[in-house]
């Protein structure tokens, strides 16, 4: 444990400083000797000098002593600096071997070796291997492994690692041994091994080039059956990246293991993910469509790392979007490909903007290749995931479908084998794409969302239209002064009279401050649709009126944009509402109208479309957050479109019905649809709702209507709500991942008291901060209700703050992600920012705190 001087300034590591390693390790064999009180680890590593200093050889090291160091056979002498082991080592090449004991099941953080539901497991990224073995713990040391695995048989019958088993057999006292080899060289984040009492459900793929993969999903015993959608997954995925990437499957298995703790998603250990198992786990009576489709996309995400992380990996953590950003967008386009993309793109589009523009906005901004940290894993985020992907995105738009995968199998085959940079990736594209990238490069150095402003001038009885552009990025910390960017915007403009369009779309490459764009055989005033397919990750002000909004949401072309257009309506709707008191809410009613009668369209679109963008959004928009306004005008804007619209709800909640449970887009859209007709009959006061929703609830054969049907009644006063909540909670109260619905759905309500229940249900027996997904599912979903945590009393703040530091005790790494929300201080009243500024001050004023909370605490502060 640290003690309050050594917290005060932990070490800042740059990306400036980055040096090639002083010795490589070209292979290592590992022998565990297994057991969730005491794991020894023997290992023995050839390492060769690289380059020509002549240091000592330098192994990290987390919480390890060394029992024992040899080298070439002998007793070595050693030394430790904190907790690297230092060895003085002569020539260029020696085999060191280290013995070190740990403790799995003491091991709450979740990283390294630990122990969850009785199983063993590891989590190495970013630095998780220095906790089970003496290693240089950097990326760009790639390594062959050879791992034997020693444990008691009845406890642990299942021994997997990295690569191909080799070899296994029994031992004395009940004990039992098995052996793998991973023949790819590997940075030593890319281990894993897993002992347990898993049952598997088998598959296999082959290749294009004819080589069959054994694939198993791994879980425990009660939970094979509902691992047939991970599989198909996992198949699907692999077909996909052969298709569109030319990328083919390398080993003869790949076994993915389903664990209840575990610190986010899931990880693409070589030839052996380890998953979260709610990215696992699936029937229709215990997940949500969400869910089935989050288990697709996390799969394949995983599966896609085999090559854009794996085959190639990074230099050094810096470099993290090289494989992040990238295999995101991988995972985008797959998913898009399995349904309808275009509300794949709006699902993405919502998500960057809820999670990754108030991150770029506020005091923890970053670009996607950050200069400095304190922690990594305080930087897997939205913004080096998601907006990663963004950017990946805009190249890909620029160089268009053929040069794009000519340049990816440029990287891929230049590459292969090799720990690469951001820039590497860049040149590739710039040399197969024939363009120059020099200015698009900022992407990856300045942080900030830019922000563009268009605006359409259209003389009377003229021919000819002009729009002008101008962007600007927003200063962020460390970075007062920006350059111009490169803003790839998809644009289009349309005829009011009869809906056609003026020429085709064209792709604007806005470059400069400020630009100008004349369109001919323009002979009315357009209307202008900006940003198609969110073609830029930026923020679009424009002029237009609420009748052009309402226009495109009708009539544009491009359903995202339709989307869009429909999403500002709403937005300047409620914005005049909060600022002004009183709005018109004529408009919004009648284009929600228009798109549910729209016999064009499909319900997945619709139940997108018809949706209000979220508080937490409509504060992002705003200068001066202000909670309960933002409440109060959104609800009476529900309750409006509920009560004026009742009879079209109505009609799409019957018509949305279904007979039986099918796992088709389409039936995944009606069910969408039938909810979100829900919540507005609700929403309307109709009387008899809430009987609806119980009707819905206790009828539902599947976890989509019935959680539906449960939010609706969670946020409402019915005497339907008790009695809902405790038959859902009763119904799963053996299964940890629907018990985290039944905690979130509770966090996440608008009802007056939410704050009292949830600092109620943080005493529940089935809470605990011991397992990430509980955390979240009660932290992490009350700290966006954005009216419940910003309670005028600031006691949802003191809450948060609570937890946290009791979380950071277990498990730095998740209590640090949960801290963001208090960081936007500055974007609320004087009251309300020195309240939570207050708990950010006594967070960092604790004793013994971790660098992971240390780090976002106090740059959250500034
Ligand atoms: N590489 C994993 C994935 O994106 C996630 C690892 C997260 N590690 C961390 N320290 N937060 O698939
Ligand atoms: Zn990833």
């Amino acid at each position: 444990m640290l003690d309050a001087q050594t917290t005060a300034q932990p070490h800042v590591i740059r990306r400036e400083d980055y040096r090639a390693p002083d010795w490589m390790v070209p292979e290592i064999a590992l022998d565990f000797d297994l057991d969730a009180a005491v794991t020894t680890v023997h290992a023995v590593l050839k390492v060769e000098r690289n380059g020509s200093d002549a240091g000592p050889l330098r192994l990290d090291g987390d919480g390890l002593t060394p029992e024992s160091v040899r080298v070439d056979g002998r007793e070595a002498e050693y030394h430790m600096d904190g907790d690297t082991l230092v060895v003085p080592l002569d020539g260029a090449m020696h085999h060191v071997e280290t013995v070190v004991r740990i403790a799995p099941e003491r091991n709450t953080q979740l990283m390294g070796l630990y122990a969850s539901g009785g199983n063993l497991c590891t989590q190495c990224e970013a630095e998780g291997f220095r906790r089970i073995t003496f290693f240089p713990d950097r990326p760009d040391v790639l390594t062959r492994y050879r791992v034997r695995m020693e444990a008691d048989k009845t406890r642990y019958p299942v021994l997997l690692s990295n690569g191909d088993p080799v070899a296994s057999g029994d031992l004395d006292h009940g004990r039992h041994w098995a052996e793998w080899n991973d023949p790819f060289p590997k940075p030593c984040y890319l281990f894993a091994l897993v002992a347990g009492d898993l049952a598997v459900n088998r598959g296999t793929f082959t290749t294009r080039s004819g080589r069959e993969v054994q694939l198993g999903i791994w879980v425990r015993e009660k939970d094979l059956a509902k691992t047939e959608h991970a599989l198909e997954a996992l198949k699907t995925s692999m077909a996909w990246d052969e298709r569109v990437y030319g990328r083919e499957y390398d080993l003869d298995v790949f076994n993915i293991v389903a664990v209840d703790d575990f610190n986010f998603g899931a990880m693409e250990n070589k030839g052996l993910n380890i998953f979260n198992s709610r990215y696992i786990l699936a029937d229709p009576d215990t997940a949500t469509d969400q869910d089935y489709d989050a288990i697709a996309g996390v799969v394949a995400h995983e599966y896609f790392h085999n090559w854009s992380g794996n085959r190639i990996t990074c230099r050094d953590w810096f470099q993290l979007s090289l494989k992040e950003g990238f295999t995101v967008f991988r995972d985008q386009s797959f998913s898009a490909d399995q349904g309808s993309a275009a509300v794949k793109r709006i699902e993405d589009v919502r998500a960057l903007r809820a999670a990754q523009f108030p991150e770029d906005a506020g005091p923890l901004a970053h670009p996607i290749r950050p200069d400095s940290f304190i922690e990594i894993s305080n930087f897997y985020t939205a913004t080096i995931y998601n907006k990663g992907a963004e950017v990946i995105r805009m190249m890909a738009t620029m160089l268009g479908p053929q040069k794009f995968r000519a340049a990816t199998d440029l990287y891929f085959s230049r590459f292969d084998g090799t720990a690469a940079t951001c820039e590497d990736f860049v040149r590739c594209m710039e040399e197969a794409g024939e363009i120059d990238l020099s200015q698009f490069r900022l992407w990856y150095s300045q942080a900030g969302t830019p922000r563009v402003t268009a605006s359409l001038s259209h003389e009377q009885g003229s021919d000819r239209a002009l729009l002008t552009l101008r962007q600007s990025v927003p200063a962020t910390p460390g970075q007062p002064d920006k350059q111009p960017m490169v803003l790839p915007l998809k644009l289009k403009l349309f005829s009011e009279t009869d809906g056609s369009a003026f020429g085709p779309e064209q792709l604007v490459l806005l470059s400069d401050l400020e630009s100008e764009i004349a369109f001919e055989g323009v002979s009315e005033r357009p209307v202008l649709s900006i940003n198609r397919g969110f073609s830029a990750p930026v923020v679009i002000e424009t002029d237009r009126s609420a009748a052009d909004l309402a226009f495109l949401s009708a009539h544009d072309d491009d359903p995202f944009a339709r989307y869009e257009a429909m999403q500002q309506l709403m937005l300047d709707t409620m914005i005049a509402g909060v600022l002004h008191g009183r709005t018109d809410h004529a408009p919004v009613i009648e284009a929600v109208a228009n798109t549910l009668g729209d016999e064009r369209l499909d319900a997945a679109f619709i139940a997108e479309a018809v949706l209000l963008p979220s508080e937490n959004f409509v504060g992002d928009q705003m200068a001066t957050v202000d909670p309960d306004a933002i409440h109060r005008v959104r609800e009476a804007l529900r309750r409006d479109l509920g009560r004026s619209l009742e009879g079209l709800w109505r009609q799409a909640y019957e018509a949305s019905r279904a007979d039986r449970f099918e796992l088709t887009p389409a039936a995944k859209g009606a069910r969408r649809l039938r909810t979100v007709s829900l919540g507005y009959i609700n929403a309307g006061g109709a009387p008899d709702a809430a009987g609806l929703a119980f009707l819905q609830f206790e009828q539902a054969d599947n976890m989509s209507d019935r959680q539906g049907a449960l939010g609706v009644l969670a946020n409402g006063s019915s005497d339907k709500r008790v009695a809902a909540l405790d038959i859902f909670y009763n119904r799963y109260s053996d299964n940890g991942l629907v018990l985290d619905k039944w905690f979130s759905t509770q966090a996440l309500s608008g009802r007056d008291d939410t704050l009292d229940q949830v600092e109620q249900l943080a005493r529940h027996k089935d809470f605990t901060l011991a397992n990430p997904n509980r955390a979240r599912s009660l932290v992490g979903a009350f700290s966006v209700n954005q009216r419940a945590f910003h309670d005028a009393s600031g006691r949802g703040y003191r809450f948060l703050a609570d937890q946290l530091l009791a979380l950071d005790k277990l498990n730095p790494q998740t209590a640090a992600k949960l801290l963001p929300p208090l960081g936007r201080w500055r974007r609320f009243d004087a009251d309300r920012a020195e309240k939570m500024r207050a708990e950010l001050e006594r967070i960092l004023a604790t004793p013994g705190l971790s660098k992971d909370m240390f780090e976002q605490a106090e740059r959250s502060l500034k």
